[in-house]
């Protein structure tokens, strides 16, 4: 077989996909705690030149502070003992000294985001925090040595581990422990695909120079680490979502992508390691299953019990983005958590453009000459394509130097246009979103000051510019900002549907924090990932697909520590039907890059909720063969099934492909077959298993997609006990014309929801109208 490149999908480098999240394991050390002391700022004595003097010296030291709040809020926030926060409350310019709660407990944010509370959280105490369960992450490897995969107080190895910990370069035999159980990597693909290139860069053992693995891995599953920040951004106790599930690391990604052949030795080690989640936050664009190597290699897995849960790409906005979408598979987009960095950018003429930025450097109220990278081009005759973009060696250091520069995102990763603009001498830079990006936007660690903004923001300024003789900016940082409302957002660069490969699937599956996600970082890196990047530090904030992915795999670690008799589309069925389709304002999850409410082609089915996951009521279970059954139907010849699935098929019974047993349902309604004078009506069957109490009543509620009719038959179900089966119908007819007219397709969405006062399980109603071709 051919051998080509996948790519990681994370924002910058190539294309690998990452997260953090955050929970605390010792919630009940008290020495420390941030605080939020707001001040009146007008009091401030002229003795002190700036307000950080003045609050550092009412702390007698500037060491703890972590940020000085100008604008909208002012005061600061700083670790301090209860001591010192009793006698700050005593100052005359101290209107409060809050405890910053959120901070405290669960730093890394996303864990607490997805309603993971240590105290409270049934999931974490039926599942004991992940503890028998063994993940195995598919990325660049592992920094063995980072705090967040300590083993005290962690249990033997699962008796089921059957791998290995190789040791090489920077792995030393004695890396793995009862956290890391196992590691191993997989270079022959990626040596047979570059053997004509100088690798020697590259660390041939499981150690992750990269950072991705870490990232990934630590997100996961790591153990709680206090004190987690990039440069003081995001602080707080930063763990793992599962963080006593174990470990297991598959290093397939390397400098010069993660090798198909790699990758599928890999997943078969996983599942005979004993594996029982894997996660893949890597991809390539959508092919058919028979050609998808880790379709197939997934396919195994899961026909074995083991979940995969993989990320849907950075492809997005645009339709038909989304990767790994087999049936098999848990595809995983990417949304906001509440948790950003604003950064303001303050034009010569008052004008303020807000963006975001983790710069972690002092602010400075001094202005910088601005100038539109596409002026400061080193061509000097005619248009220069790669400067507008800051692409290496574009920008002219004699125009450039000492002045911030405006951007334009795309074309290279955006930490390569911070190097850019210092390589020309630049003050600062602001990356502004095109159209296509919309208003979605990334904190990146960049190597100058800079300030991302949206494409209306990025307007703005080139306005400003067009009509200025001597442009000038200045920045202001703001650091964190917690409570941000609406999130989640489905992230503009999130993969999105239709699916690619099946009309009669709906992907990605749902979505999961992937935004500015905090987590362990490797210390062969800096946060940009470039190797002009001397900066260290253990944790970073990226963001991506990537970080969304092993969200959902720890999730489905602790759904399968609480149920360990569960399938994998038991589990990933818990986790979409359970899934919230509204924000934390309560509205319906909006799309970063239109502004407008998510489709199901954006946010399936909704935003993964693990304390919902862990008690659905009902669940959509599905077997290999129904998958063999899905093929057939889907009209994959005999020779292309047994690509997948390795043994011969028996497609006699030719069943429709939408009848597949899964918690969504998408159908397609051809107009051409209206004209015959009858509206179209598709058959769809269900099978729900009661997981929960025997006698369960449930009835359902029914959203018809617009112009279409969704009826269920029988509209109430009677579970007599646990684990019981009952099927049910869904007739779908068009009751008028949807679609635009020869070669057009247009999708409108509705829903399925099963109650029974307790739980409710929903799943969505994609029915596409497709005209005539
Ligand atoms: C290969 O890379 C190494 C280290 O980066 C360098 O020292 C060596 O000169 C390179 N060899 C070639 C042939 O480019
Ligand atoms: C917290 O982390 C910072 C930066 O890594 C470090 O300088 C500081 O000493 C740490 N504080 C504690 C209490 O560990
Ligand atoms: C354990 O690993 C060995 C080789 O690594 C493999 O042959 C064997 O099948 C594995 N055992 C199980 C139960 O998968
Ligand atoms: C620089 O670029 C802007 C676009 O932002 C353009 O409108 C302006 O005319 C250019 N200025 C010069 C001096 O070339
Ligand atoms: C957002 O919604 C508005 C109002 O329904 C609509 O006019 C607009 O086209 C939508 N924008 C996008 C990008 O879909
Ligand atoms: C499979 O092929 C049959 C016969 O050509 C066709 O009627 C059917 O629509 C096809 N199914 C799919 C899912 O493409």
């Amino acid at each position: 077989m051919a051998i080509s490149a996948l790519t990681v999908f994370s924002t910058f480098f190539l294309l690998l996909l990452f997260t953090t999240a955050t929970l605390s394991e010792a919630a009940t050390d008290t020495d420390t705690t941030t605080y939020i002391i707001r001040t009146r700022s007008d009091l401030r004595p002229s003795a002190f030149p700036s307000l950080r003097d003045w609050y550092s010296s009412s702390l007698h030291s500037s060491d703890n502070i972590l940020h000085v709040y100008k604008n909208a809020f002012h005061g600061f926030s700083a670790v301090l003992t209860d001591a010192q926060a009793s006698l700050l409350r005593a100052q005359p310019f101290v209107l409060s000294v809050l405890p910053d709660r959120a901070r405290r407990l669960h730093t890394t944010q996303s864990s607490r985001f997805l309603g993971l509370l240590n105290a409270n959280s049934r999931l974490l105490a039926q599942s004991d925090y992940g503890d028998d369960v063994i993940v195995a992450v598919l990325d660049s490897g592992i920094d063995p040595k980072h705090r967040s995969f300590g083993d005290v107080g962690l249990g033997p190895v699962p008796p089921r581990w059957n791998g290995t910990c190789q040791a090489g370069p920077s792995f030393p035999a004695g890396s793995c422990n009862r956290k890391l159980v196992g590691a191993r990597f997989y270079a022959s693909g990626f040596k047979a695909a570059t053997a004509h290139e100088n690798s020697t860069a590259e660390v041939l053992s499981p150690y992750d120079s990269d950072g991705h693995g870490t990232h990934t891995a630590s997100t996961a599953a790591g153990r709680s680490s206090r004190n987690a920040s990039l440069f003081g951004h995001a602080s707080g106790t930063a763990s793992g979502v599962a963080p006593r599930a174990r470990l297991a690391v598959y290093k397939v990604c390397w400098t010069a992508g993660c090798f198909n052949s790699d990758i599928l030795a890999a997943i078969d080690d996983a599942v005979s390691d004993g594996a029982n989640v894997i996660s893949l936050s890597l991809g390539s664009g959508p092919v058919p299953y028979h050609l998808d190597p880790i379709a197939i290699a997934a396919f195994a897995a899961t026909a074995k019990g083991v979940l995969v849960s993989a990320s849907a790409g950075n492809d997005g906005p645009g339709e038909m983005t989304a990767t790994n979408i087999a049936p098999w598979i848990a595809t995983v987009g990417a949304g906001s958590i509440d948790r950003s960095f604003p950064a303001d950018v303050v034009l010569g003429d008052g004008t303020v453009v807000a963006g975001v930025s983790i710069h972690t450097g002092s602010a400075s109220d001094a202005y910088f000459p601005l100038v539109y990278a596409g002026n400061v081009s080193t061509s000097r005759v005619g248009y220069h394509s790669s400067a507008p973009f800051c692409m290496p060696g574009s920008l002219d250091p004699d125009l450039a130097r000492g002045k911030v520069v405006l951007c334009e995102r795309g074309a290279v990763p955006r930490a390569e246009k911070g190097l850019a603009v210092r390589e020309a001498g630049g003050a600062g830079m602001i990356v502004a979103n095109q159209m296509i990006d919309g208003q979605g936007l990334v904190p990146d660690a960049h190597l100058l000051p800079a300030v991302a903004v949206g494409a209306t923001e990025g307007i703005v300024i080139h306005a400003y510019i067009a009509g200025q003789s001597q442009p000038r900016v200045r920045f202001v940082f703001h650091g964190t900002r917690l409570g941000v409302k609406p999130a989640p957002v489905v992230a503009s660069f999130s993969g999105r549907g239709p699916n690619a490969v099946s009309d009669y699937l709906v992907k990605p599956d749902l979505i999961a924090p992937g935004v500015g996600i905090l987590a362990a970082w490797t210390d062969s890196a800096g946060p940009t990932g470039l190797s002009a990047d001397a900066r260290r530090t253990q944790f970073n904030v990226l963001s991506g697909t990537s970080m969304a992915c092993p969200h959902v795999s720890g999730i489905a670690a602790l759904l399968k520590g609480a149920h360990p008799e569960w399938s994998p589309a038991a589990i990933k069925s818990a986790m979409m039907t359970s899934a919230r389709v509204t924000d934390n304002l309560g509205r319906a999850i909006s799309d970063e890059s239109s502004g407008n409410g998510s489709t199901g082609w954006v946010v399936g089915s909704g935003q993964v909720d693990p304390e919902r996951a862990v008690n659905p009521g009902l669940v959509y279970d599905l077997t290999a063969d129904d998958y063999v059954d899905f093929l057939c139907g889907s009209n994959y010849t005999q020779t292309e099934i047994r690509t997948v699935t390795r043994r011969a098929a028996d497609c006699s019974r030719r069943s429709a492909p939408w009848d597949l047993n899964y918690p969504s349902i998408s159908v397609v309604l051809e107009e051409q077959r209206e004209a015959a004078g009858r509206l179209e009506e598709v058959t769809v069957r269900r099978t729900v298993t009661n997981v929960g109490r025997s006698g369960a009543e449930y009835s359902v509620d029914v959203r018809s997609p617009a112009g279409s009719v969704v009826t269920v038959e029988p509209s109430k179900l009677t579970f007599a006990e646990g684990g019981a089966k009952l099927g049910f119908v869904v007739k779908i007819s068009a009751e008028e014309r949807r679609g635009g007219g020869v070669g057009s397709a247009r999708t409108e969405f509705g829903s399925i929801t099963w109650r029974d006062g307790k739980h409710v399980v929903r799943s969505p109603v994609a029915v596409t109208w497709r005209g005539q071709y």
